[in-house]
């Protein structure tokens, strides 16, 4: 029962009408229209709520209004000082602690809480005392190092300076300071609350939906089915075989049904619920075996009509099959003096980014649909949705709002078609959100896998030639499975110099949720299989792993991949400082092991434009159609590409947001393209919009353009130190004088390398762009009693080609560990007949600050002759190497050999028991 209830909140009174059983959260948050406290996932594990009451840090998604009457309230909004930031504030951004930014006020308003009772603590404390906060993007490391900064009292200066320098993020003020707006921050008066009826079963047929039950219930506004869409459109990345809600049958646990929208979120769940559909159960198909099984049900029946983008090769339940052939593989396994099969396993993860899907849509009297989203490729959206609804894409725009976290699990398409129709239908505005449950049971986690490896190696280390087998469980839609299994065979081969490599792989429909993109798709599948792989040949045959993998990796000018030829390799080196940090080749402690990993990735690709205009004032505005997940390109190293360009600082560009109706195009922001694409755009741009920067100041000068330089804020004569015309003169010149306002733009699309077109069949990427290097090593502790696996310590090296911002590559490195060893180490969407049995943050462990160590970040600068100013893409390749340097370093440990990740404690003990080494 609703009533006045008086709350203090940031030092306010204030009454609310609202029922003493609402949580604070949504009070704070949509009544009160505090939106720094975020829901990240409502039941009291991820602390992205967090909120002083009394004092004490609380998570507000499990205190009610009823029980906080009267009590001082503190969110991060009341933290500031005169409007200032606090000295911590100022540290998170000095110190880069900030990436996606959806963390940061619970982390914040934690570590207040900390300090205010212990100004000195210790690093274990401060470790400890934000243990009840989830970060996925930054691995701990500076967000500790921030914390420790402001109990010292030091004083923390955000750097502004050019290439090289690790400048702040320019949204990092508003992140922590809670005013930065995600999807679930957007509201609109009398907003509606959407929410999706999703299937009960793994592989039925739709015999009816009824939703007259739900329509009937006081404050429900409209309702949607499959049937009041056009049919036969169909959507997808890699292969169109996708619809926007289920028509005829369902695939998976969780797919859409049907959509509603009522008054209140409370309200439209229960009206999900209240939605009957009728199914008629088909034989469902749990796994890869029963997938390819010559009597598996077709979980496809029309696969082979599907609309692909590349030249795709599928049958039966497999959508995608791929093979790359180099060499005679047969003949050179034949010759040598040892041989190597073994099969590894690796299973299904979320990306876990910590903001769910969330977004917001509202239609305009002509129909066309304004949607707010926190999707990772807004132009892609609103492709998807002209592609699957038919509409024109004058009738769709979609606007990016800071994303909380992506990893790959924001590329497709997610909410935006769904709160399109609720709001198109109901002609209100439609706000939607997935809880965390939906999330693990819906969205589009990494591909379990499965792949078999035969490598043949002669006495003097070399590796001759290498079979592989690639399995992905892509669930019931190709998503990007097709993409993931070319590069996981890509990666398995490592980057390592084989004459002789034959590699097949298969992306494998199933009836489970649906796996897509997550941080380096077919990655840490492949590096685990691989570089296990290379551990158990090197200690079988006597030899140091660092020897072998160094008497093995490729140079300068070596054949990789589909038959790529190799520039501005930098492996050797990451391997030698990566062991060396952890003091490879030392004594080791009882128990204690060490391992190392090493890999390689591709730059992205993919088409790109900006435009940059002059301001009045000198400034300029970067207007670019990127959205940034976290890494922070869009905010670091764009602008200091354009500024260094210009002779400005990094803060002297506004950077525009994406909005599909005003901004040029990008792709989005994946596959680890955006400083090395994205910025290649606007480094383009910026040079364009100097030349005519020079050219009107000439005319304005009347002196020969080669007479003039850009000098930081104006134009001068060379060899004359006073300026000539300043930028702002310039600019305003342009304006109310002469010539129009003054623009640089730039579109591009990166050339792919050349490739063997022979030696591949079924790719739908066939060679790596800019190929960027890595190498990481551990050194672990493994307690024999309880198979607790503990990371002591940890190198994580990378050839980026050039650091554009050291601090921003440093905080991939530091992230990128952590979520790999979270996928080594711990981390399982667990199923039982396509329902996942963990779905939430209490049984599907993230790795907290406690668990993390000390990661040491090394940057290798080998400058690719494509990047601009040398860079490689950096975001993805970190995560894909924990798992493997961490079973490696176990192996080495205790003598046991993990073929599965996760290294669960009842795995390792298992693995203990099989090699005879258990403790007593
Ligand atoms: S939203 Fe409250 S702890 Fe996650
Ligand atoms: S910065 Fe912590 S979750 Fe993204």
């Amino acid at each position: 029962m609703k009533r006045g209830i008086s709350l203090k909140v940031n030092g306010l009174v204030c009454e609310v009408y609202a029922n003493p059983g609402e949580t604070l959260l949504f009070c704070l948050r949509e009544r009160l229209g505090l939106i720094g406290a975020k829901e990240g996932c409502g039941d009291g594990e991820c602390g992205a709520c967090m909120v002083l009451i009394d004092g004490l840090p609380r998570n507000s998604c499990l205190v009610l209004l009823g029980d906080v009457e009267n009590r001082e309230i503190t969110t991060v909004e009341g933290l500031s000082v005169n409007g200032g930031l606090t000295s911590l504030q100022e540290a998170f951004v000095a110190k880069g602690a900030i990436q996606c930014g959806f963390c940061t006020p619970g982390f914040v308003v934690s570590a207040t809480a900390l300090l205010a009772r212990n100004p000195s603590p210790s690093e274990a404390e401060i470790r400890e005392a934000v243990a009840g906060n989830l970060c996925r993007c930054t691995g701990y490391a500076k967000i500790v190092e921030a914390i420790q900064a402001a109990a010292c009292g030091e004083e923390c200066v955000r750097e502004d300076g050019s290439l090289g320098t690790s400048v702040a993020r320019l949204d990092a003020v508003e992140k922590v300071t809670g005013k930065a707006q995600f999807g679930a921050d957007v509201s609109r008066p009398g907003q509606l609350w959407g929410a999706v009826v999703r299937s009960t079963r793994p592989h039925a047929r739709i015999v009816d939906i009824d939703t007259a039950k739900a329509l009937a219930m006081p404050g429900v506004a409209v309702a949607v089915t499959g049937a009041e869409l056009t049919p036969g459109l169909y959507y997808g990345v890699d292969l169109f075989d996708q619809q926007v809600l289920a028509r005829g049958k369902v695939r998976h646990v969780g797919e859409p049904v049907a959509l509603v929208a009522a008054e209140t979120p409370e309200l439209a769940a229960e009206a999900a619920a209240a939605v009957e559909v009728t199914y008629e159960d088909l034989p469902p198909v749990h796994d890869i075996d029963a997938a390819l099984a010559p009597d598996a049900s077709l979980i496809h029946e029309d696969l082979m009509d599907y609309e692909a983008g590349w030249d795709a090769i599928r049958e039966g339940n497999a959508c995608s099959a791929t093979y790359i052939t180099r060499g005679d593989t047969d003949a050179a396994l034949a010759t040598c003096d040892r041989v190597f099969t073994h099969t590894f396993e690796t299973q299904i993860i979320h990306q876990s980014y910590i903001e769910p899907h969330a977004g917001l849509a509202e239609a305009d009297a002509n129909g066309k649909v304004t949607i707010w989203t926190t999707n990772q490729k807004p132009f892609a959206v609103r492709r998807y949705m002209s592609q699957a609804l038919g509409w024109p894409m004058t009738k769709i725009r979609v606007i990016g709002m800071h994303i909380g976290g992506g990893f790959g699990g924001k590329l497709e398409m997610g909410l935006e078609p769904y709160a399109a129709l609720l709001a198109l239908k109901s002609r209100r505005s439609v706000k939607m959100a997935m809880s965390r449950k939906e999330e693990f049971q819906a969205a589009n986690p990494r591909h379990a896998s499965r792949i078999t490896i035969t490598t043949g190696v002669n006495r003097d280390m070399k590796m001759v030639a290498r079979r592989a087998e690639v399995l992905l469980d892509t669930g019931a839609y190709s998503g990007n499975g097709p993409t993931a299994v070319g590069l996981s065979m890509f990666l398995v081969t490592g980057p390592y110099r084989l004459d002789n490599v034959d590699l097949s792989g298969k992306a494998v429909y199933t009836n489970k949720t649906s796996s897509g993109s997550c941080r380096g798709p077919g990655g840490p599948q492949a590096v685990f299989a691989g570089e296990s792989q290379i551990d158990i040949i090197a200690r079988e045959m006597g030899w140091d792993p660092l020897a072998f993998r160094l008497a093995n990796v490729v140079e300068e000018g070596d054949v990789l991949g589909a038959g790529q030829r190799l520039q501005d390799v930098g492996v050797r080196e990451c391997l030698e400082q990566a062991a060396a940090a952890i003091n490879w080749g030392g004594e080791e402690e009882p128990d204690e092991g060490v391992g190392l990993a090493c890999s390689w990735w591709t730059s992205g690709g993919w088409a790109t434009s900006a435009l940059i205009n002059l301001n009045e004032d000198g400034t300029v505005t970067l207007i670019t159609g990127a959205v940034d997940i976290g890494p922070g390109a869009k905010y670091t190293s764009l602008p200091q590409l354009v500024a260094d360009e210009l002779q400005l600082k990094p803060g002297d560009v506004i950077v525009s947001s994406c909005d599909t109706d005003t901004s040029p195009y990008d792709h989005g922001d994946g596959g680890s393209r955006m400083t090395y694409n994205v910025g290649r755009a606007c480094q383009m741009a910026a040079e364009e919009l100097r030349t005519v920067i020079l050219e009107r100041a000439a005319r304005t000068l009347g002196v020969a353009e080669d007479l003039l330089e850009l000098v930081p804020d104006g134009v001068r004569l060379l060899g004359h130190e006073e300026k000539a015309l300043t930028l702002a003169e310039i600019a305003e010149r342009g304006r109310v004088l002469v010539d129009g306002p003054i623009q640089g733009r730039a579109s591009f699309l990166a050339d792919m390398p050349s490739w063997d077109t022979d030696a591949c069949r079924g790719l739908t990427y066939p060679s790596f762009l800019a190929p960027s290097f890595s190498a990481q090593a551990v050194r672990v502790r493994v307690d024999r009693q309880t198979g607790q696996v503990r990371v002591l310590e940890a190198a994580a090296a990378m050839d980026v080609g050039r650091a554009i911002n050291p601090m921003a590559v440093e905080g991939q490195l530091e992230g990128g560990f952590a979520m790999g060893m979270g996928y080594g180490l711990l981390e399982e969407v667990k199923m039982r007949e396509g329902v996942v049995i963990n779905p939430n943050f209490l049984d599907y462990k993230l790795p907290t600050a406690v668990d993390m160590p000390v990661v040491k970040p090394i940057i290798v600068e080998e400058p690719s002759i494509t990047g601009v100013h040398g860079v490689k893409g950096v975001g993805e390749p970190p995560a894909s190497l924990p798992a493997a340097a961490i079973a490696n370093a176990v192996d080495d440990a205790v003598g046991a050999r993990l073929m599965r990740v996760p290294l669960t404690q009842e795995t390792v003990l298992d693995a203990l028991d099989a090699a005879g080494t258990t403790g007593s």
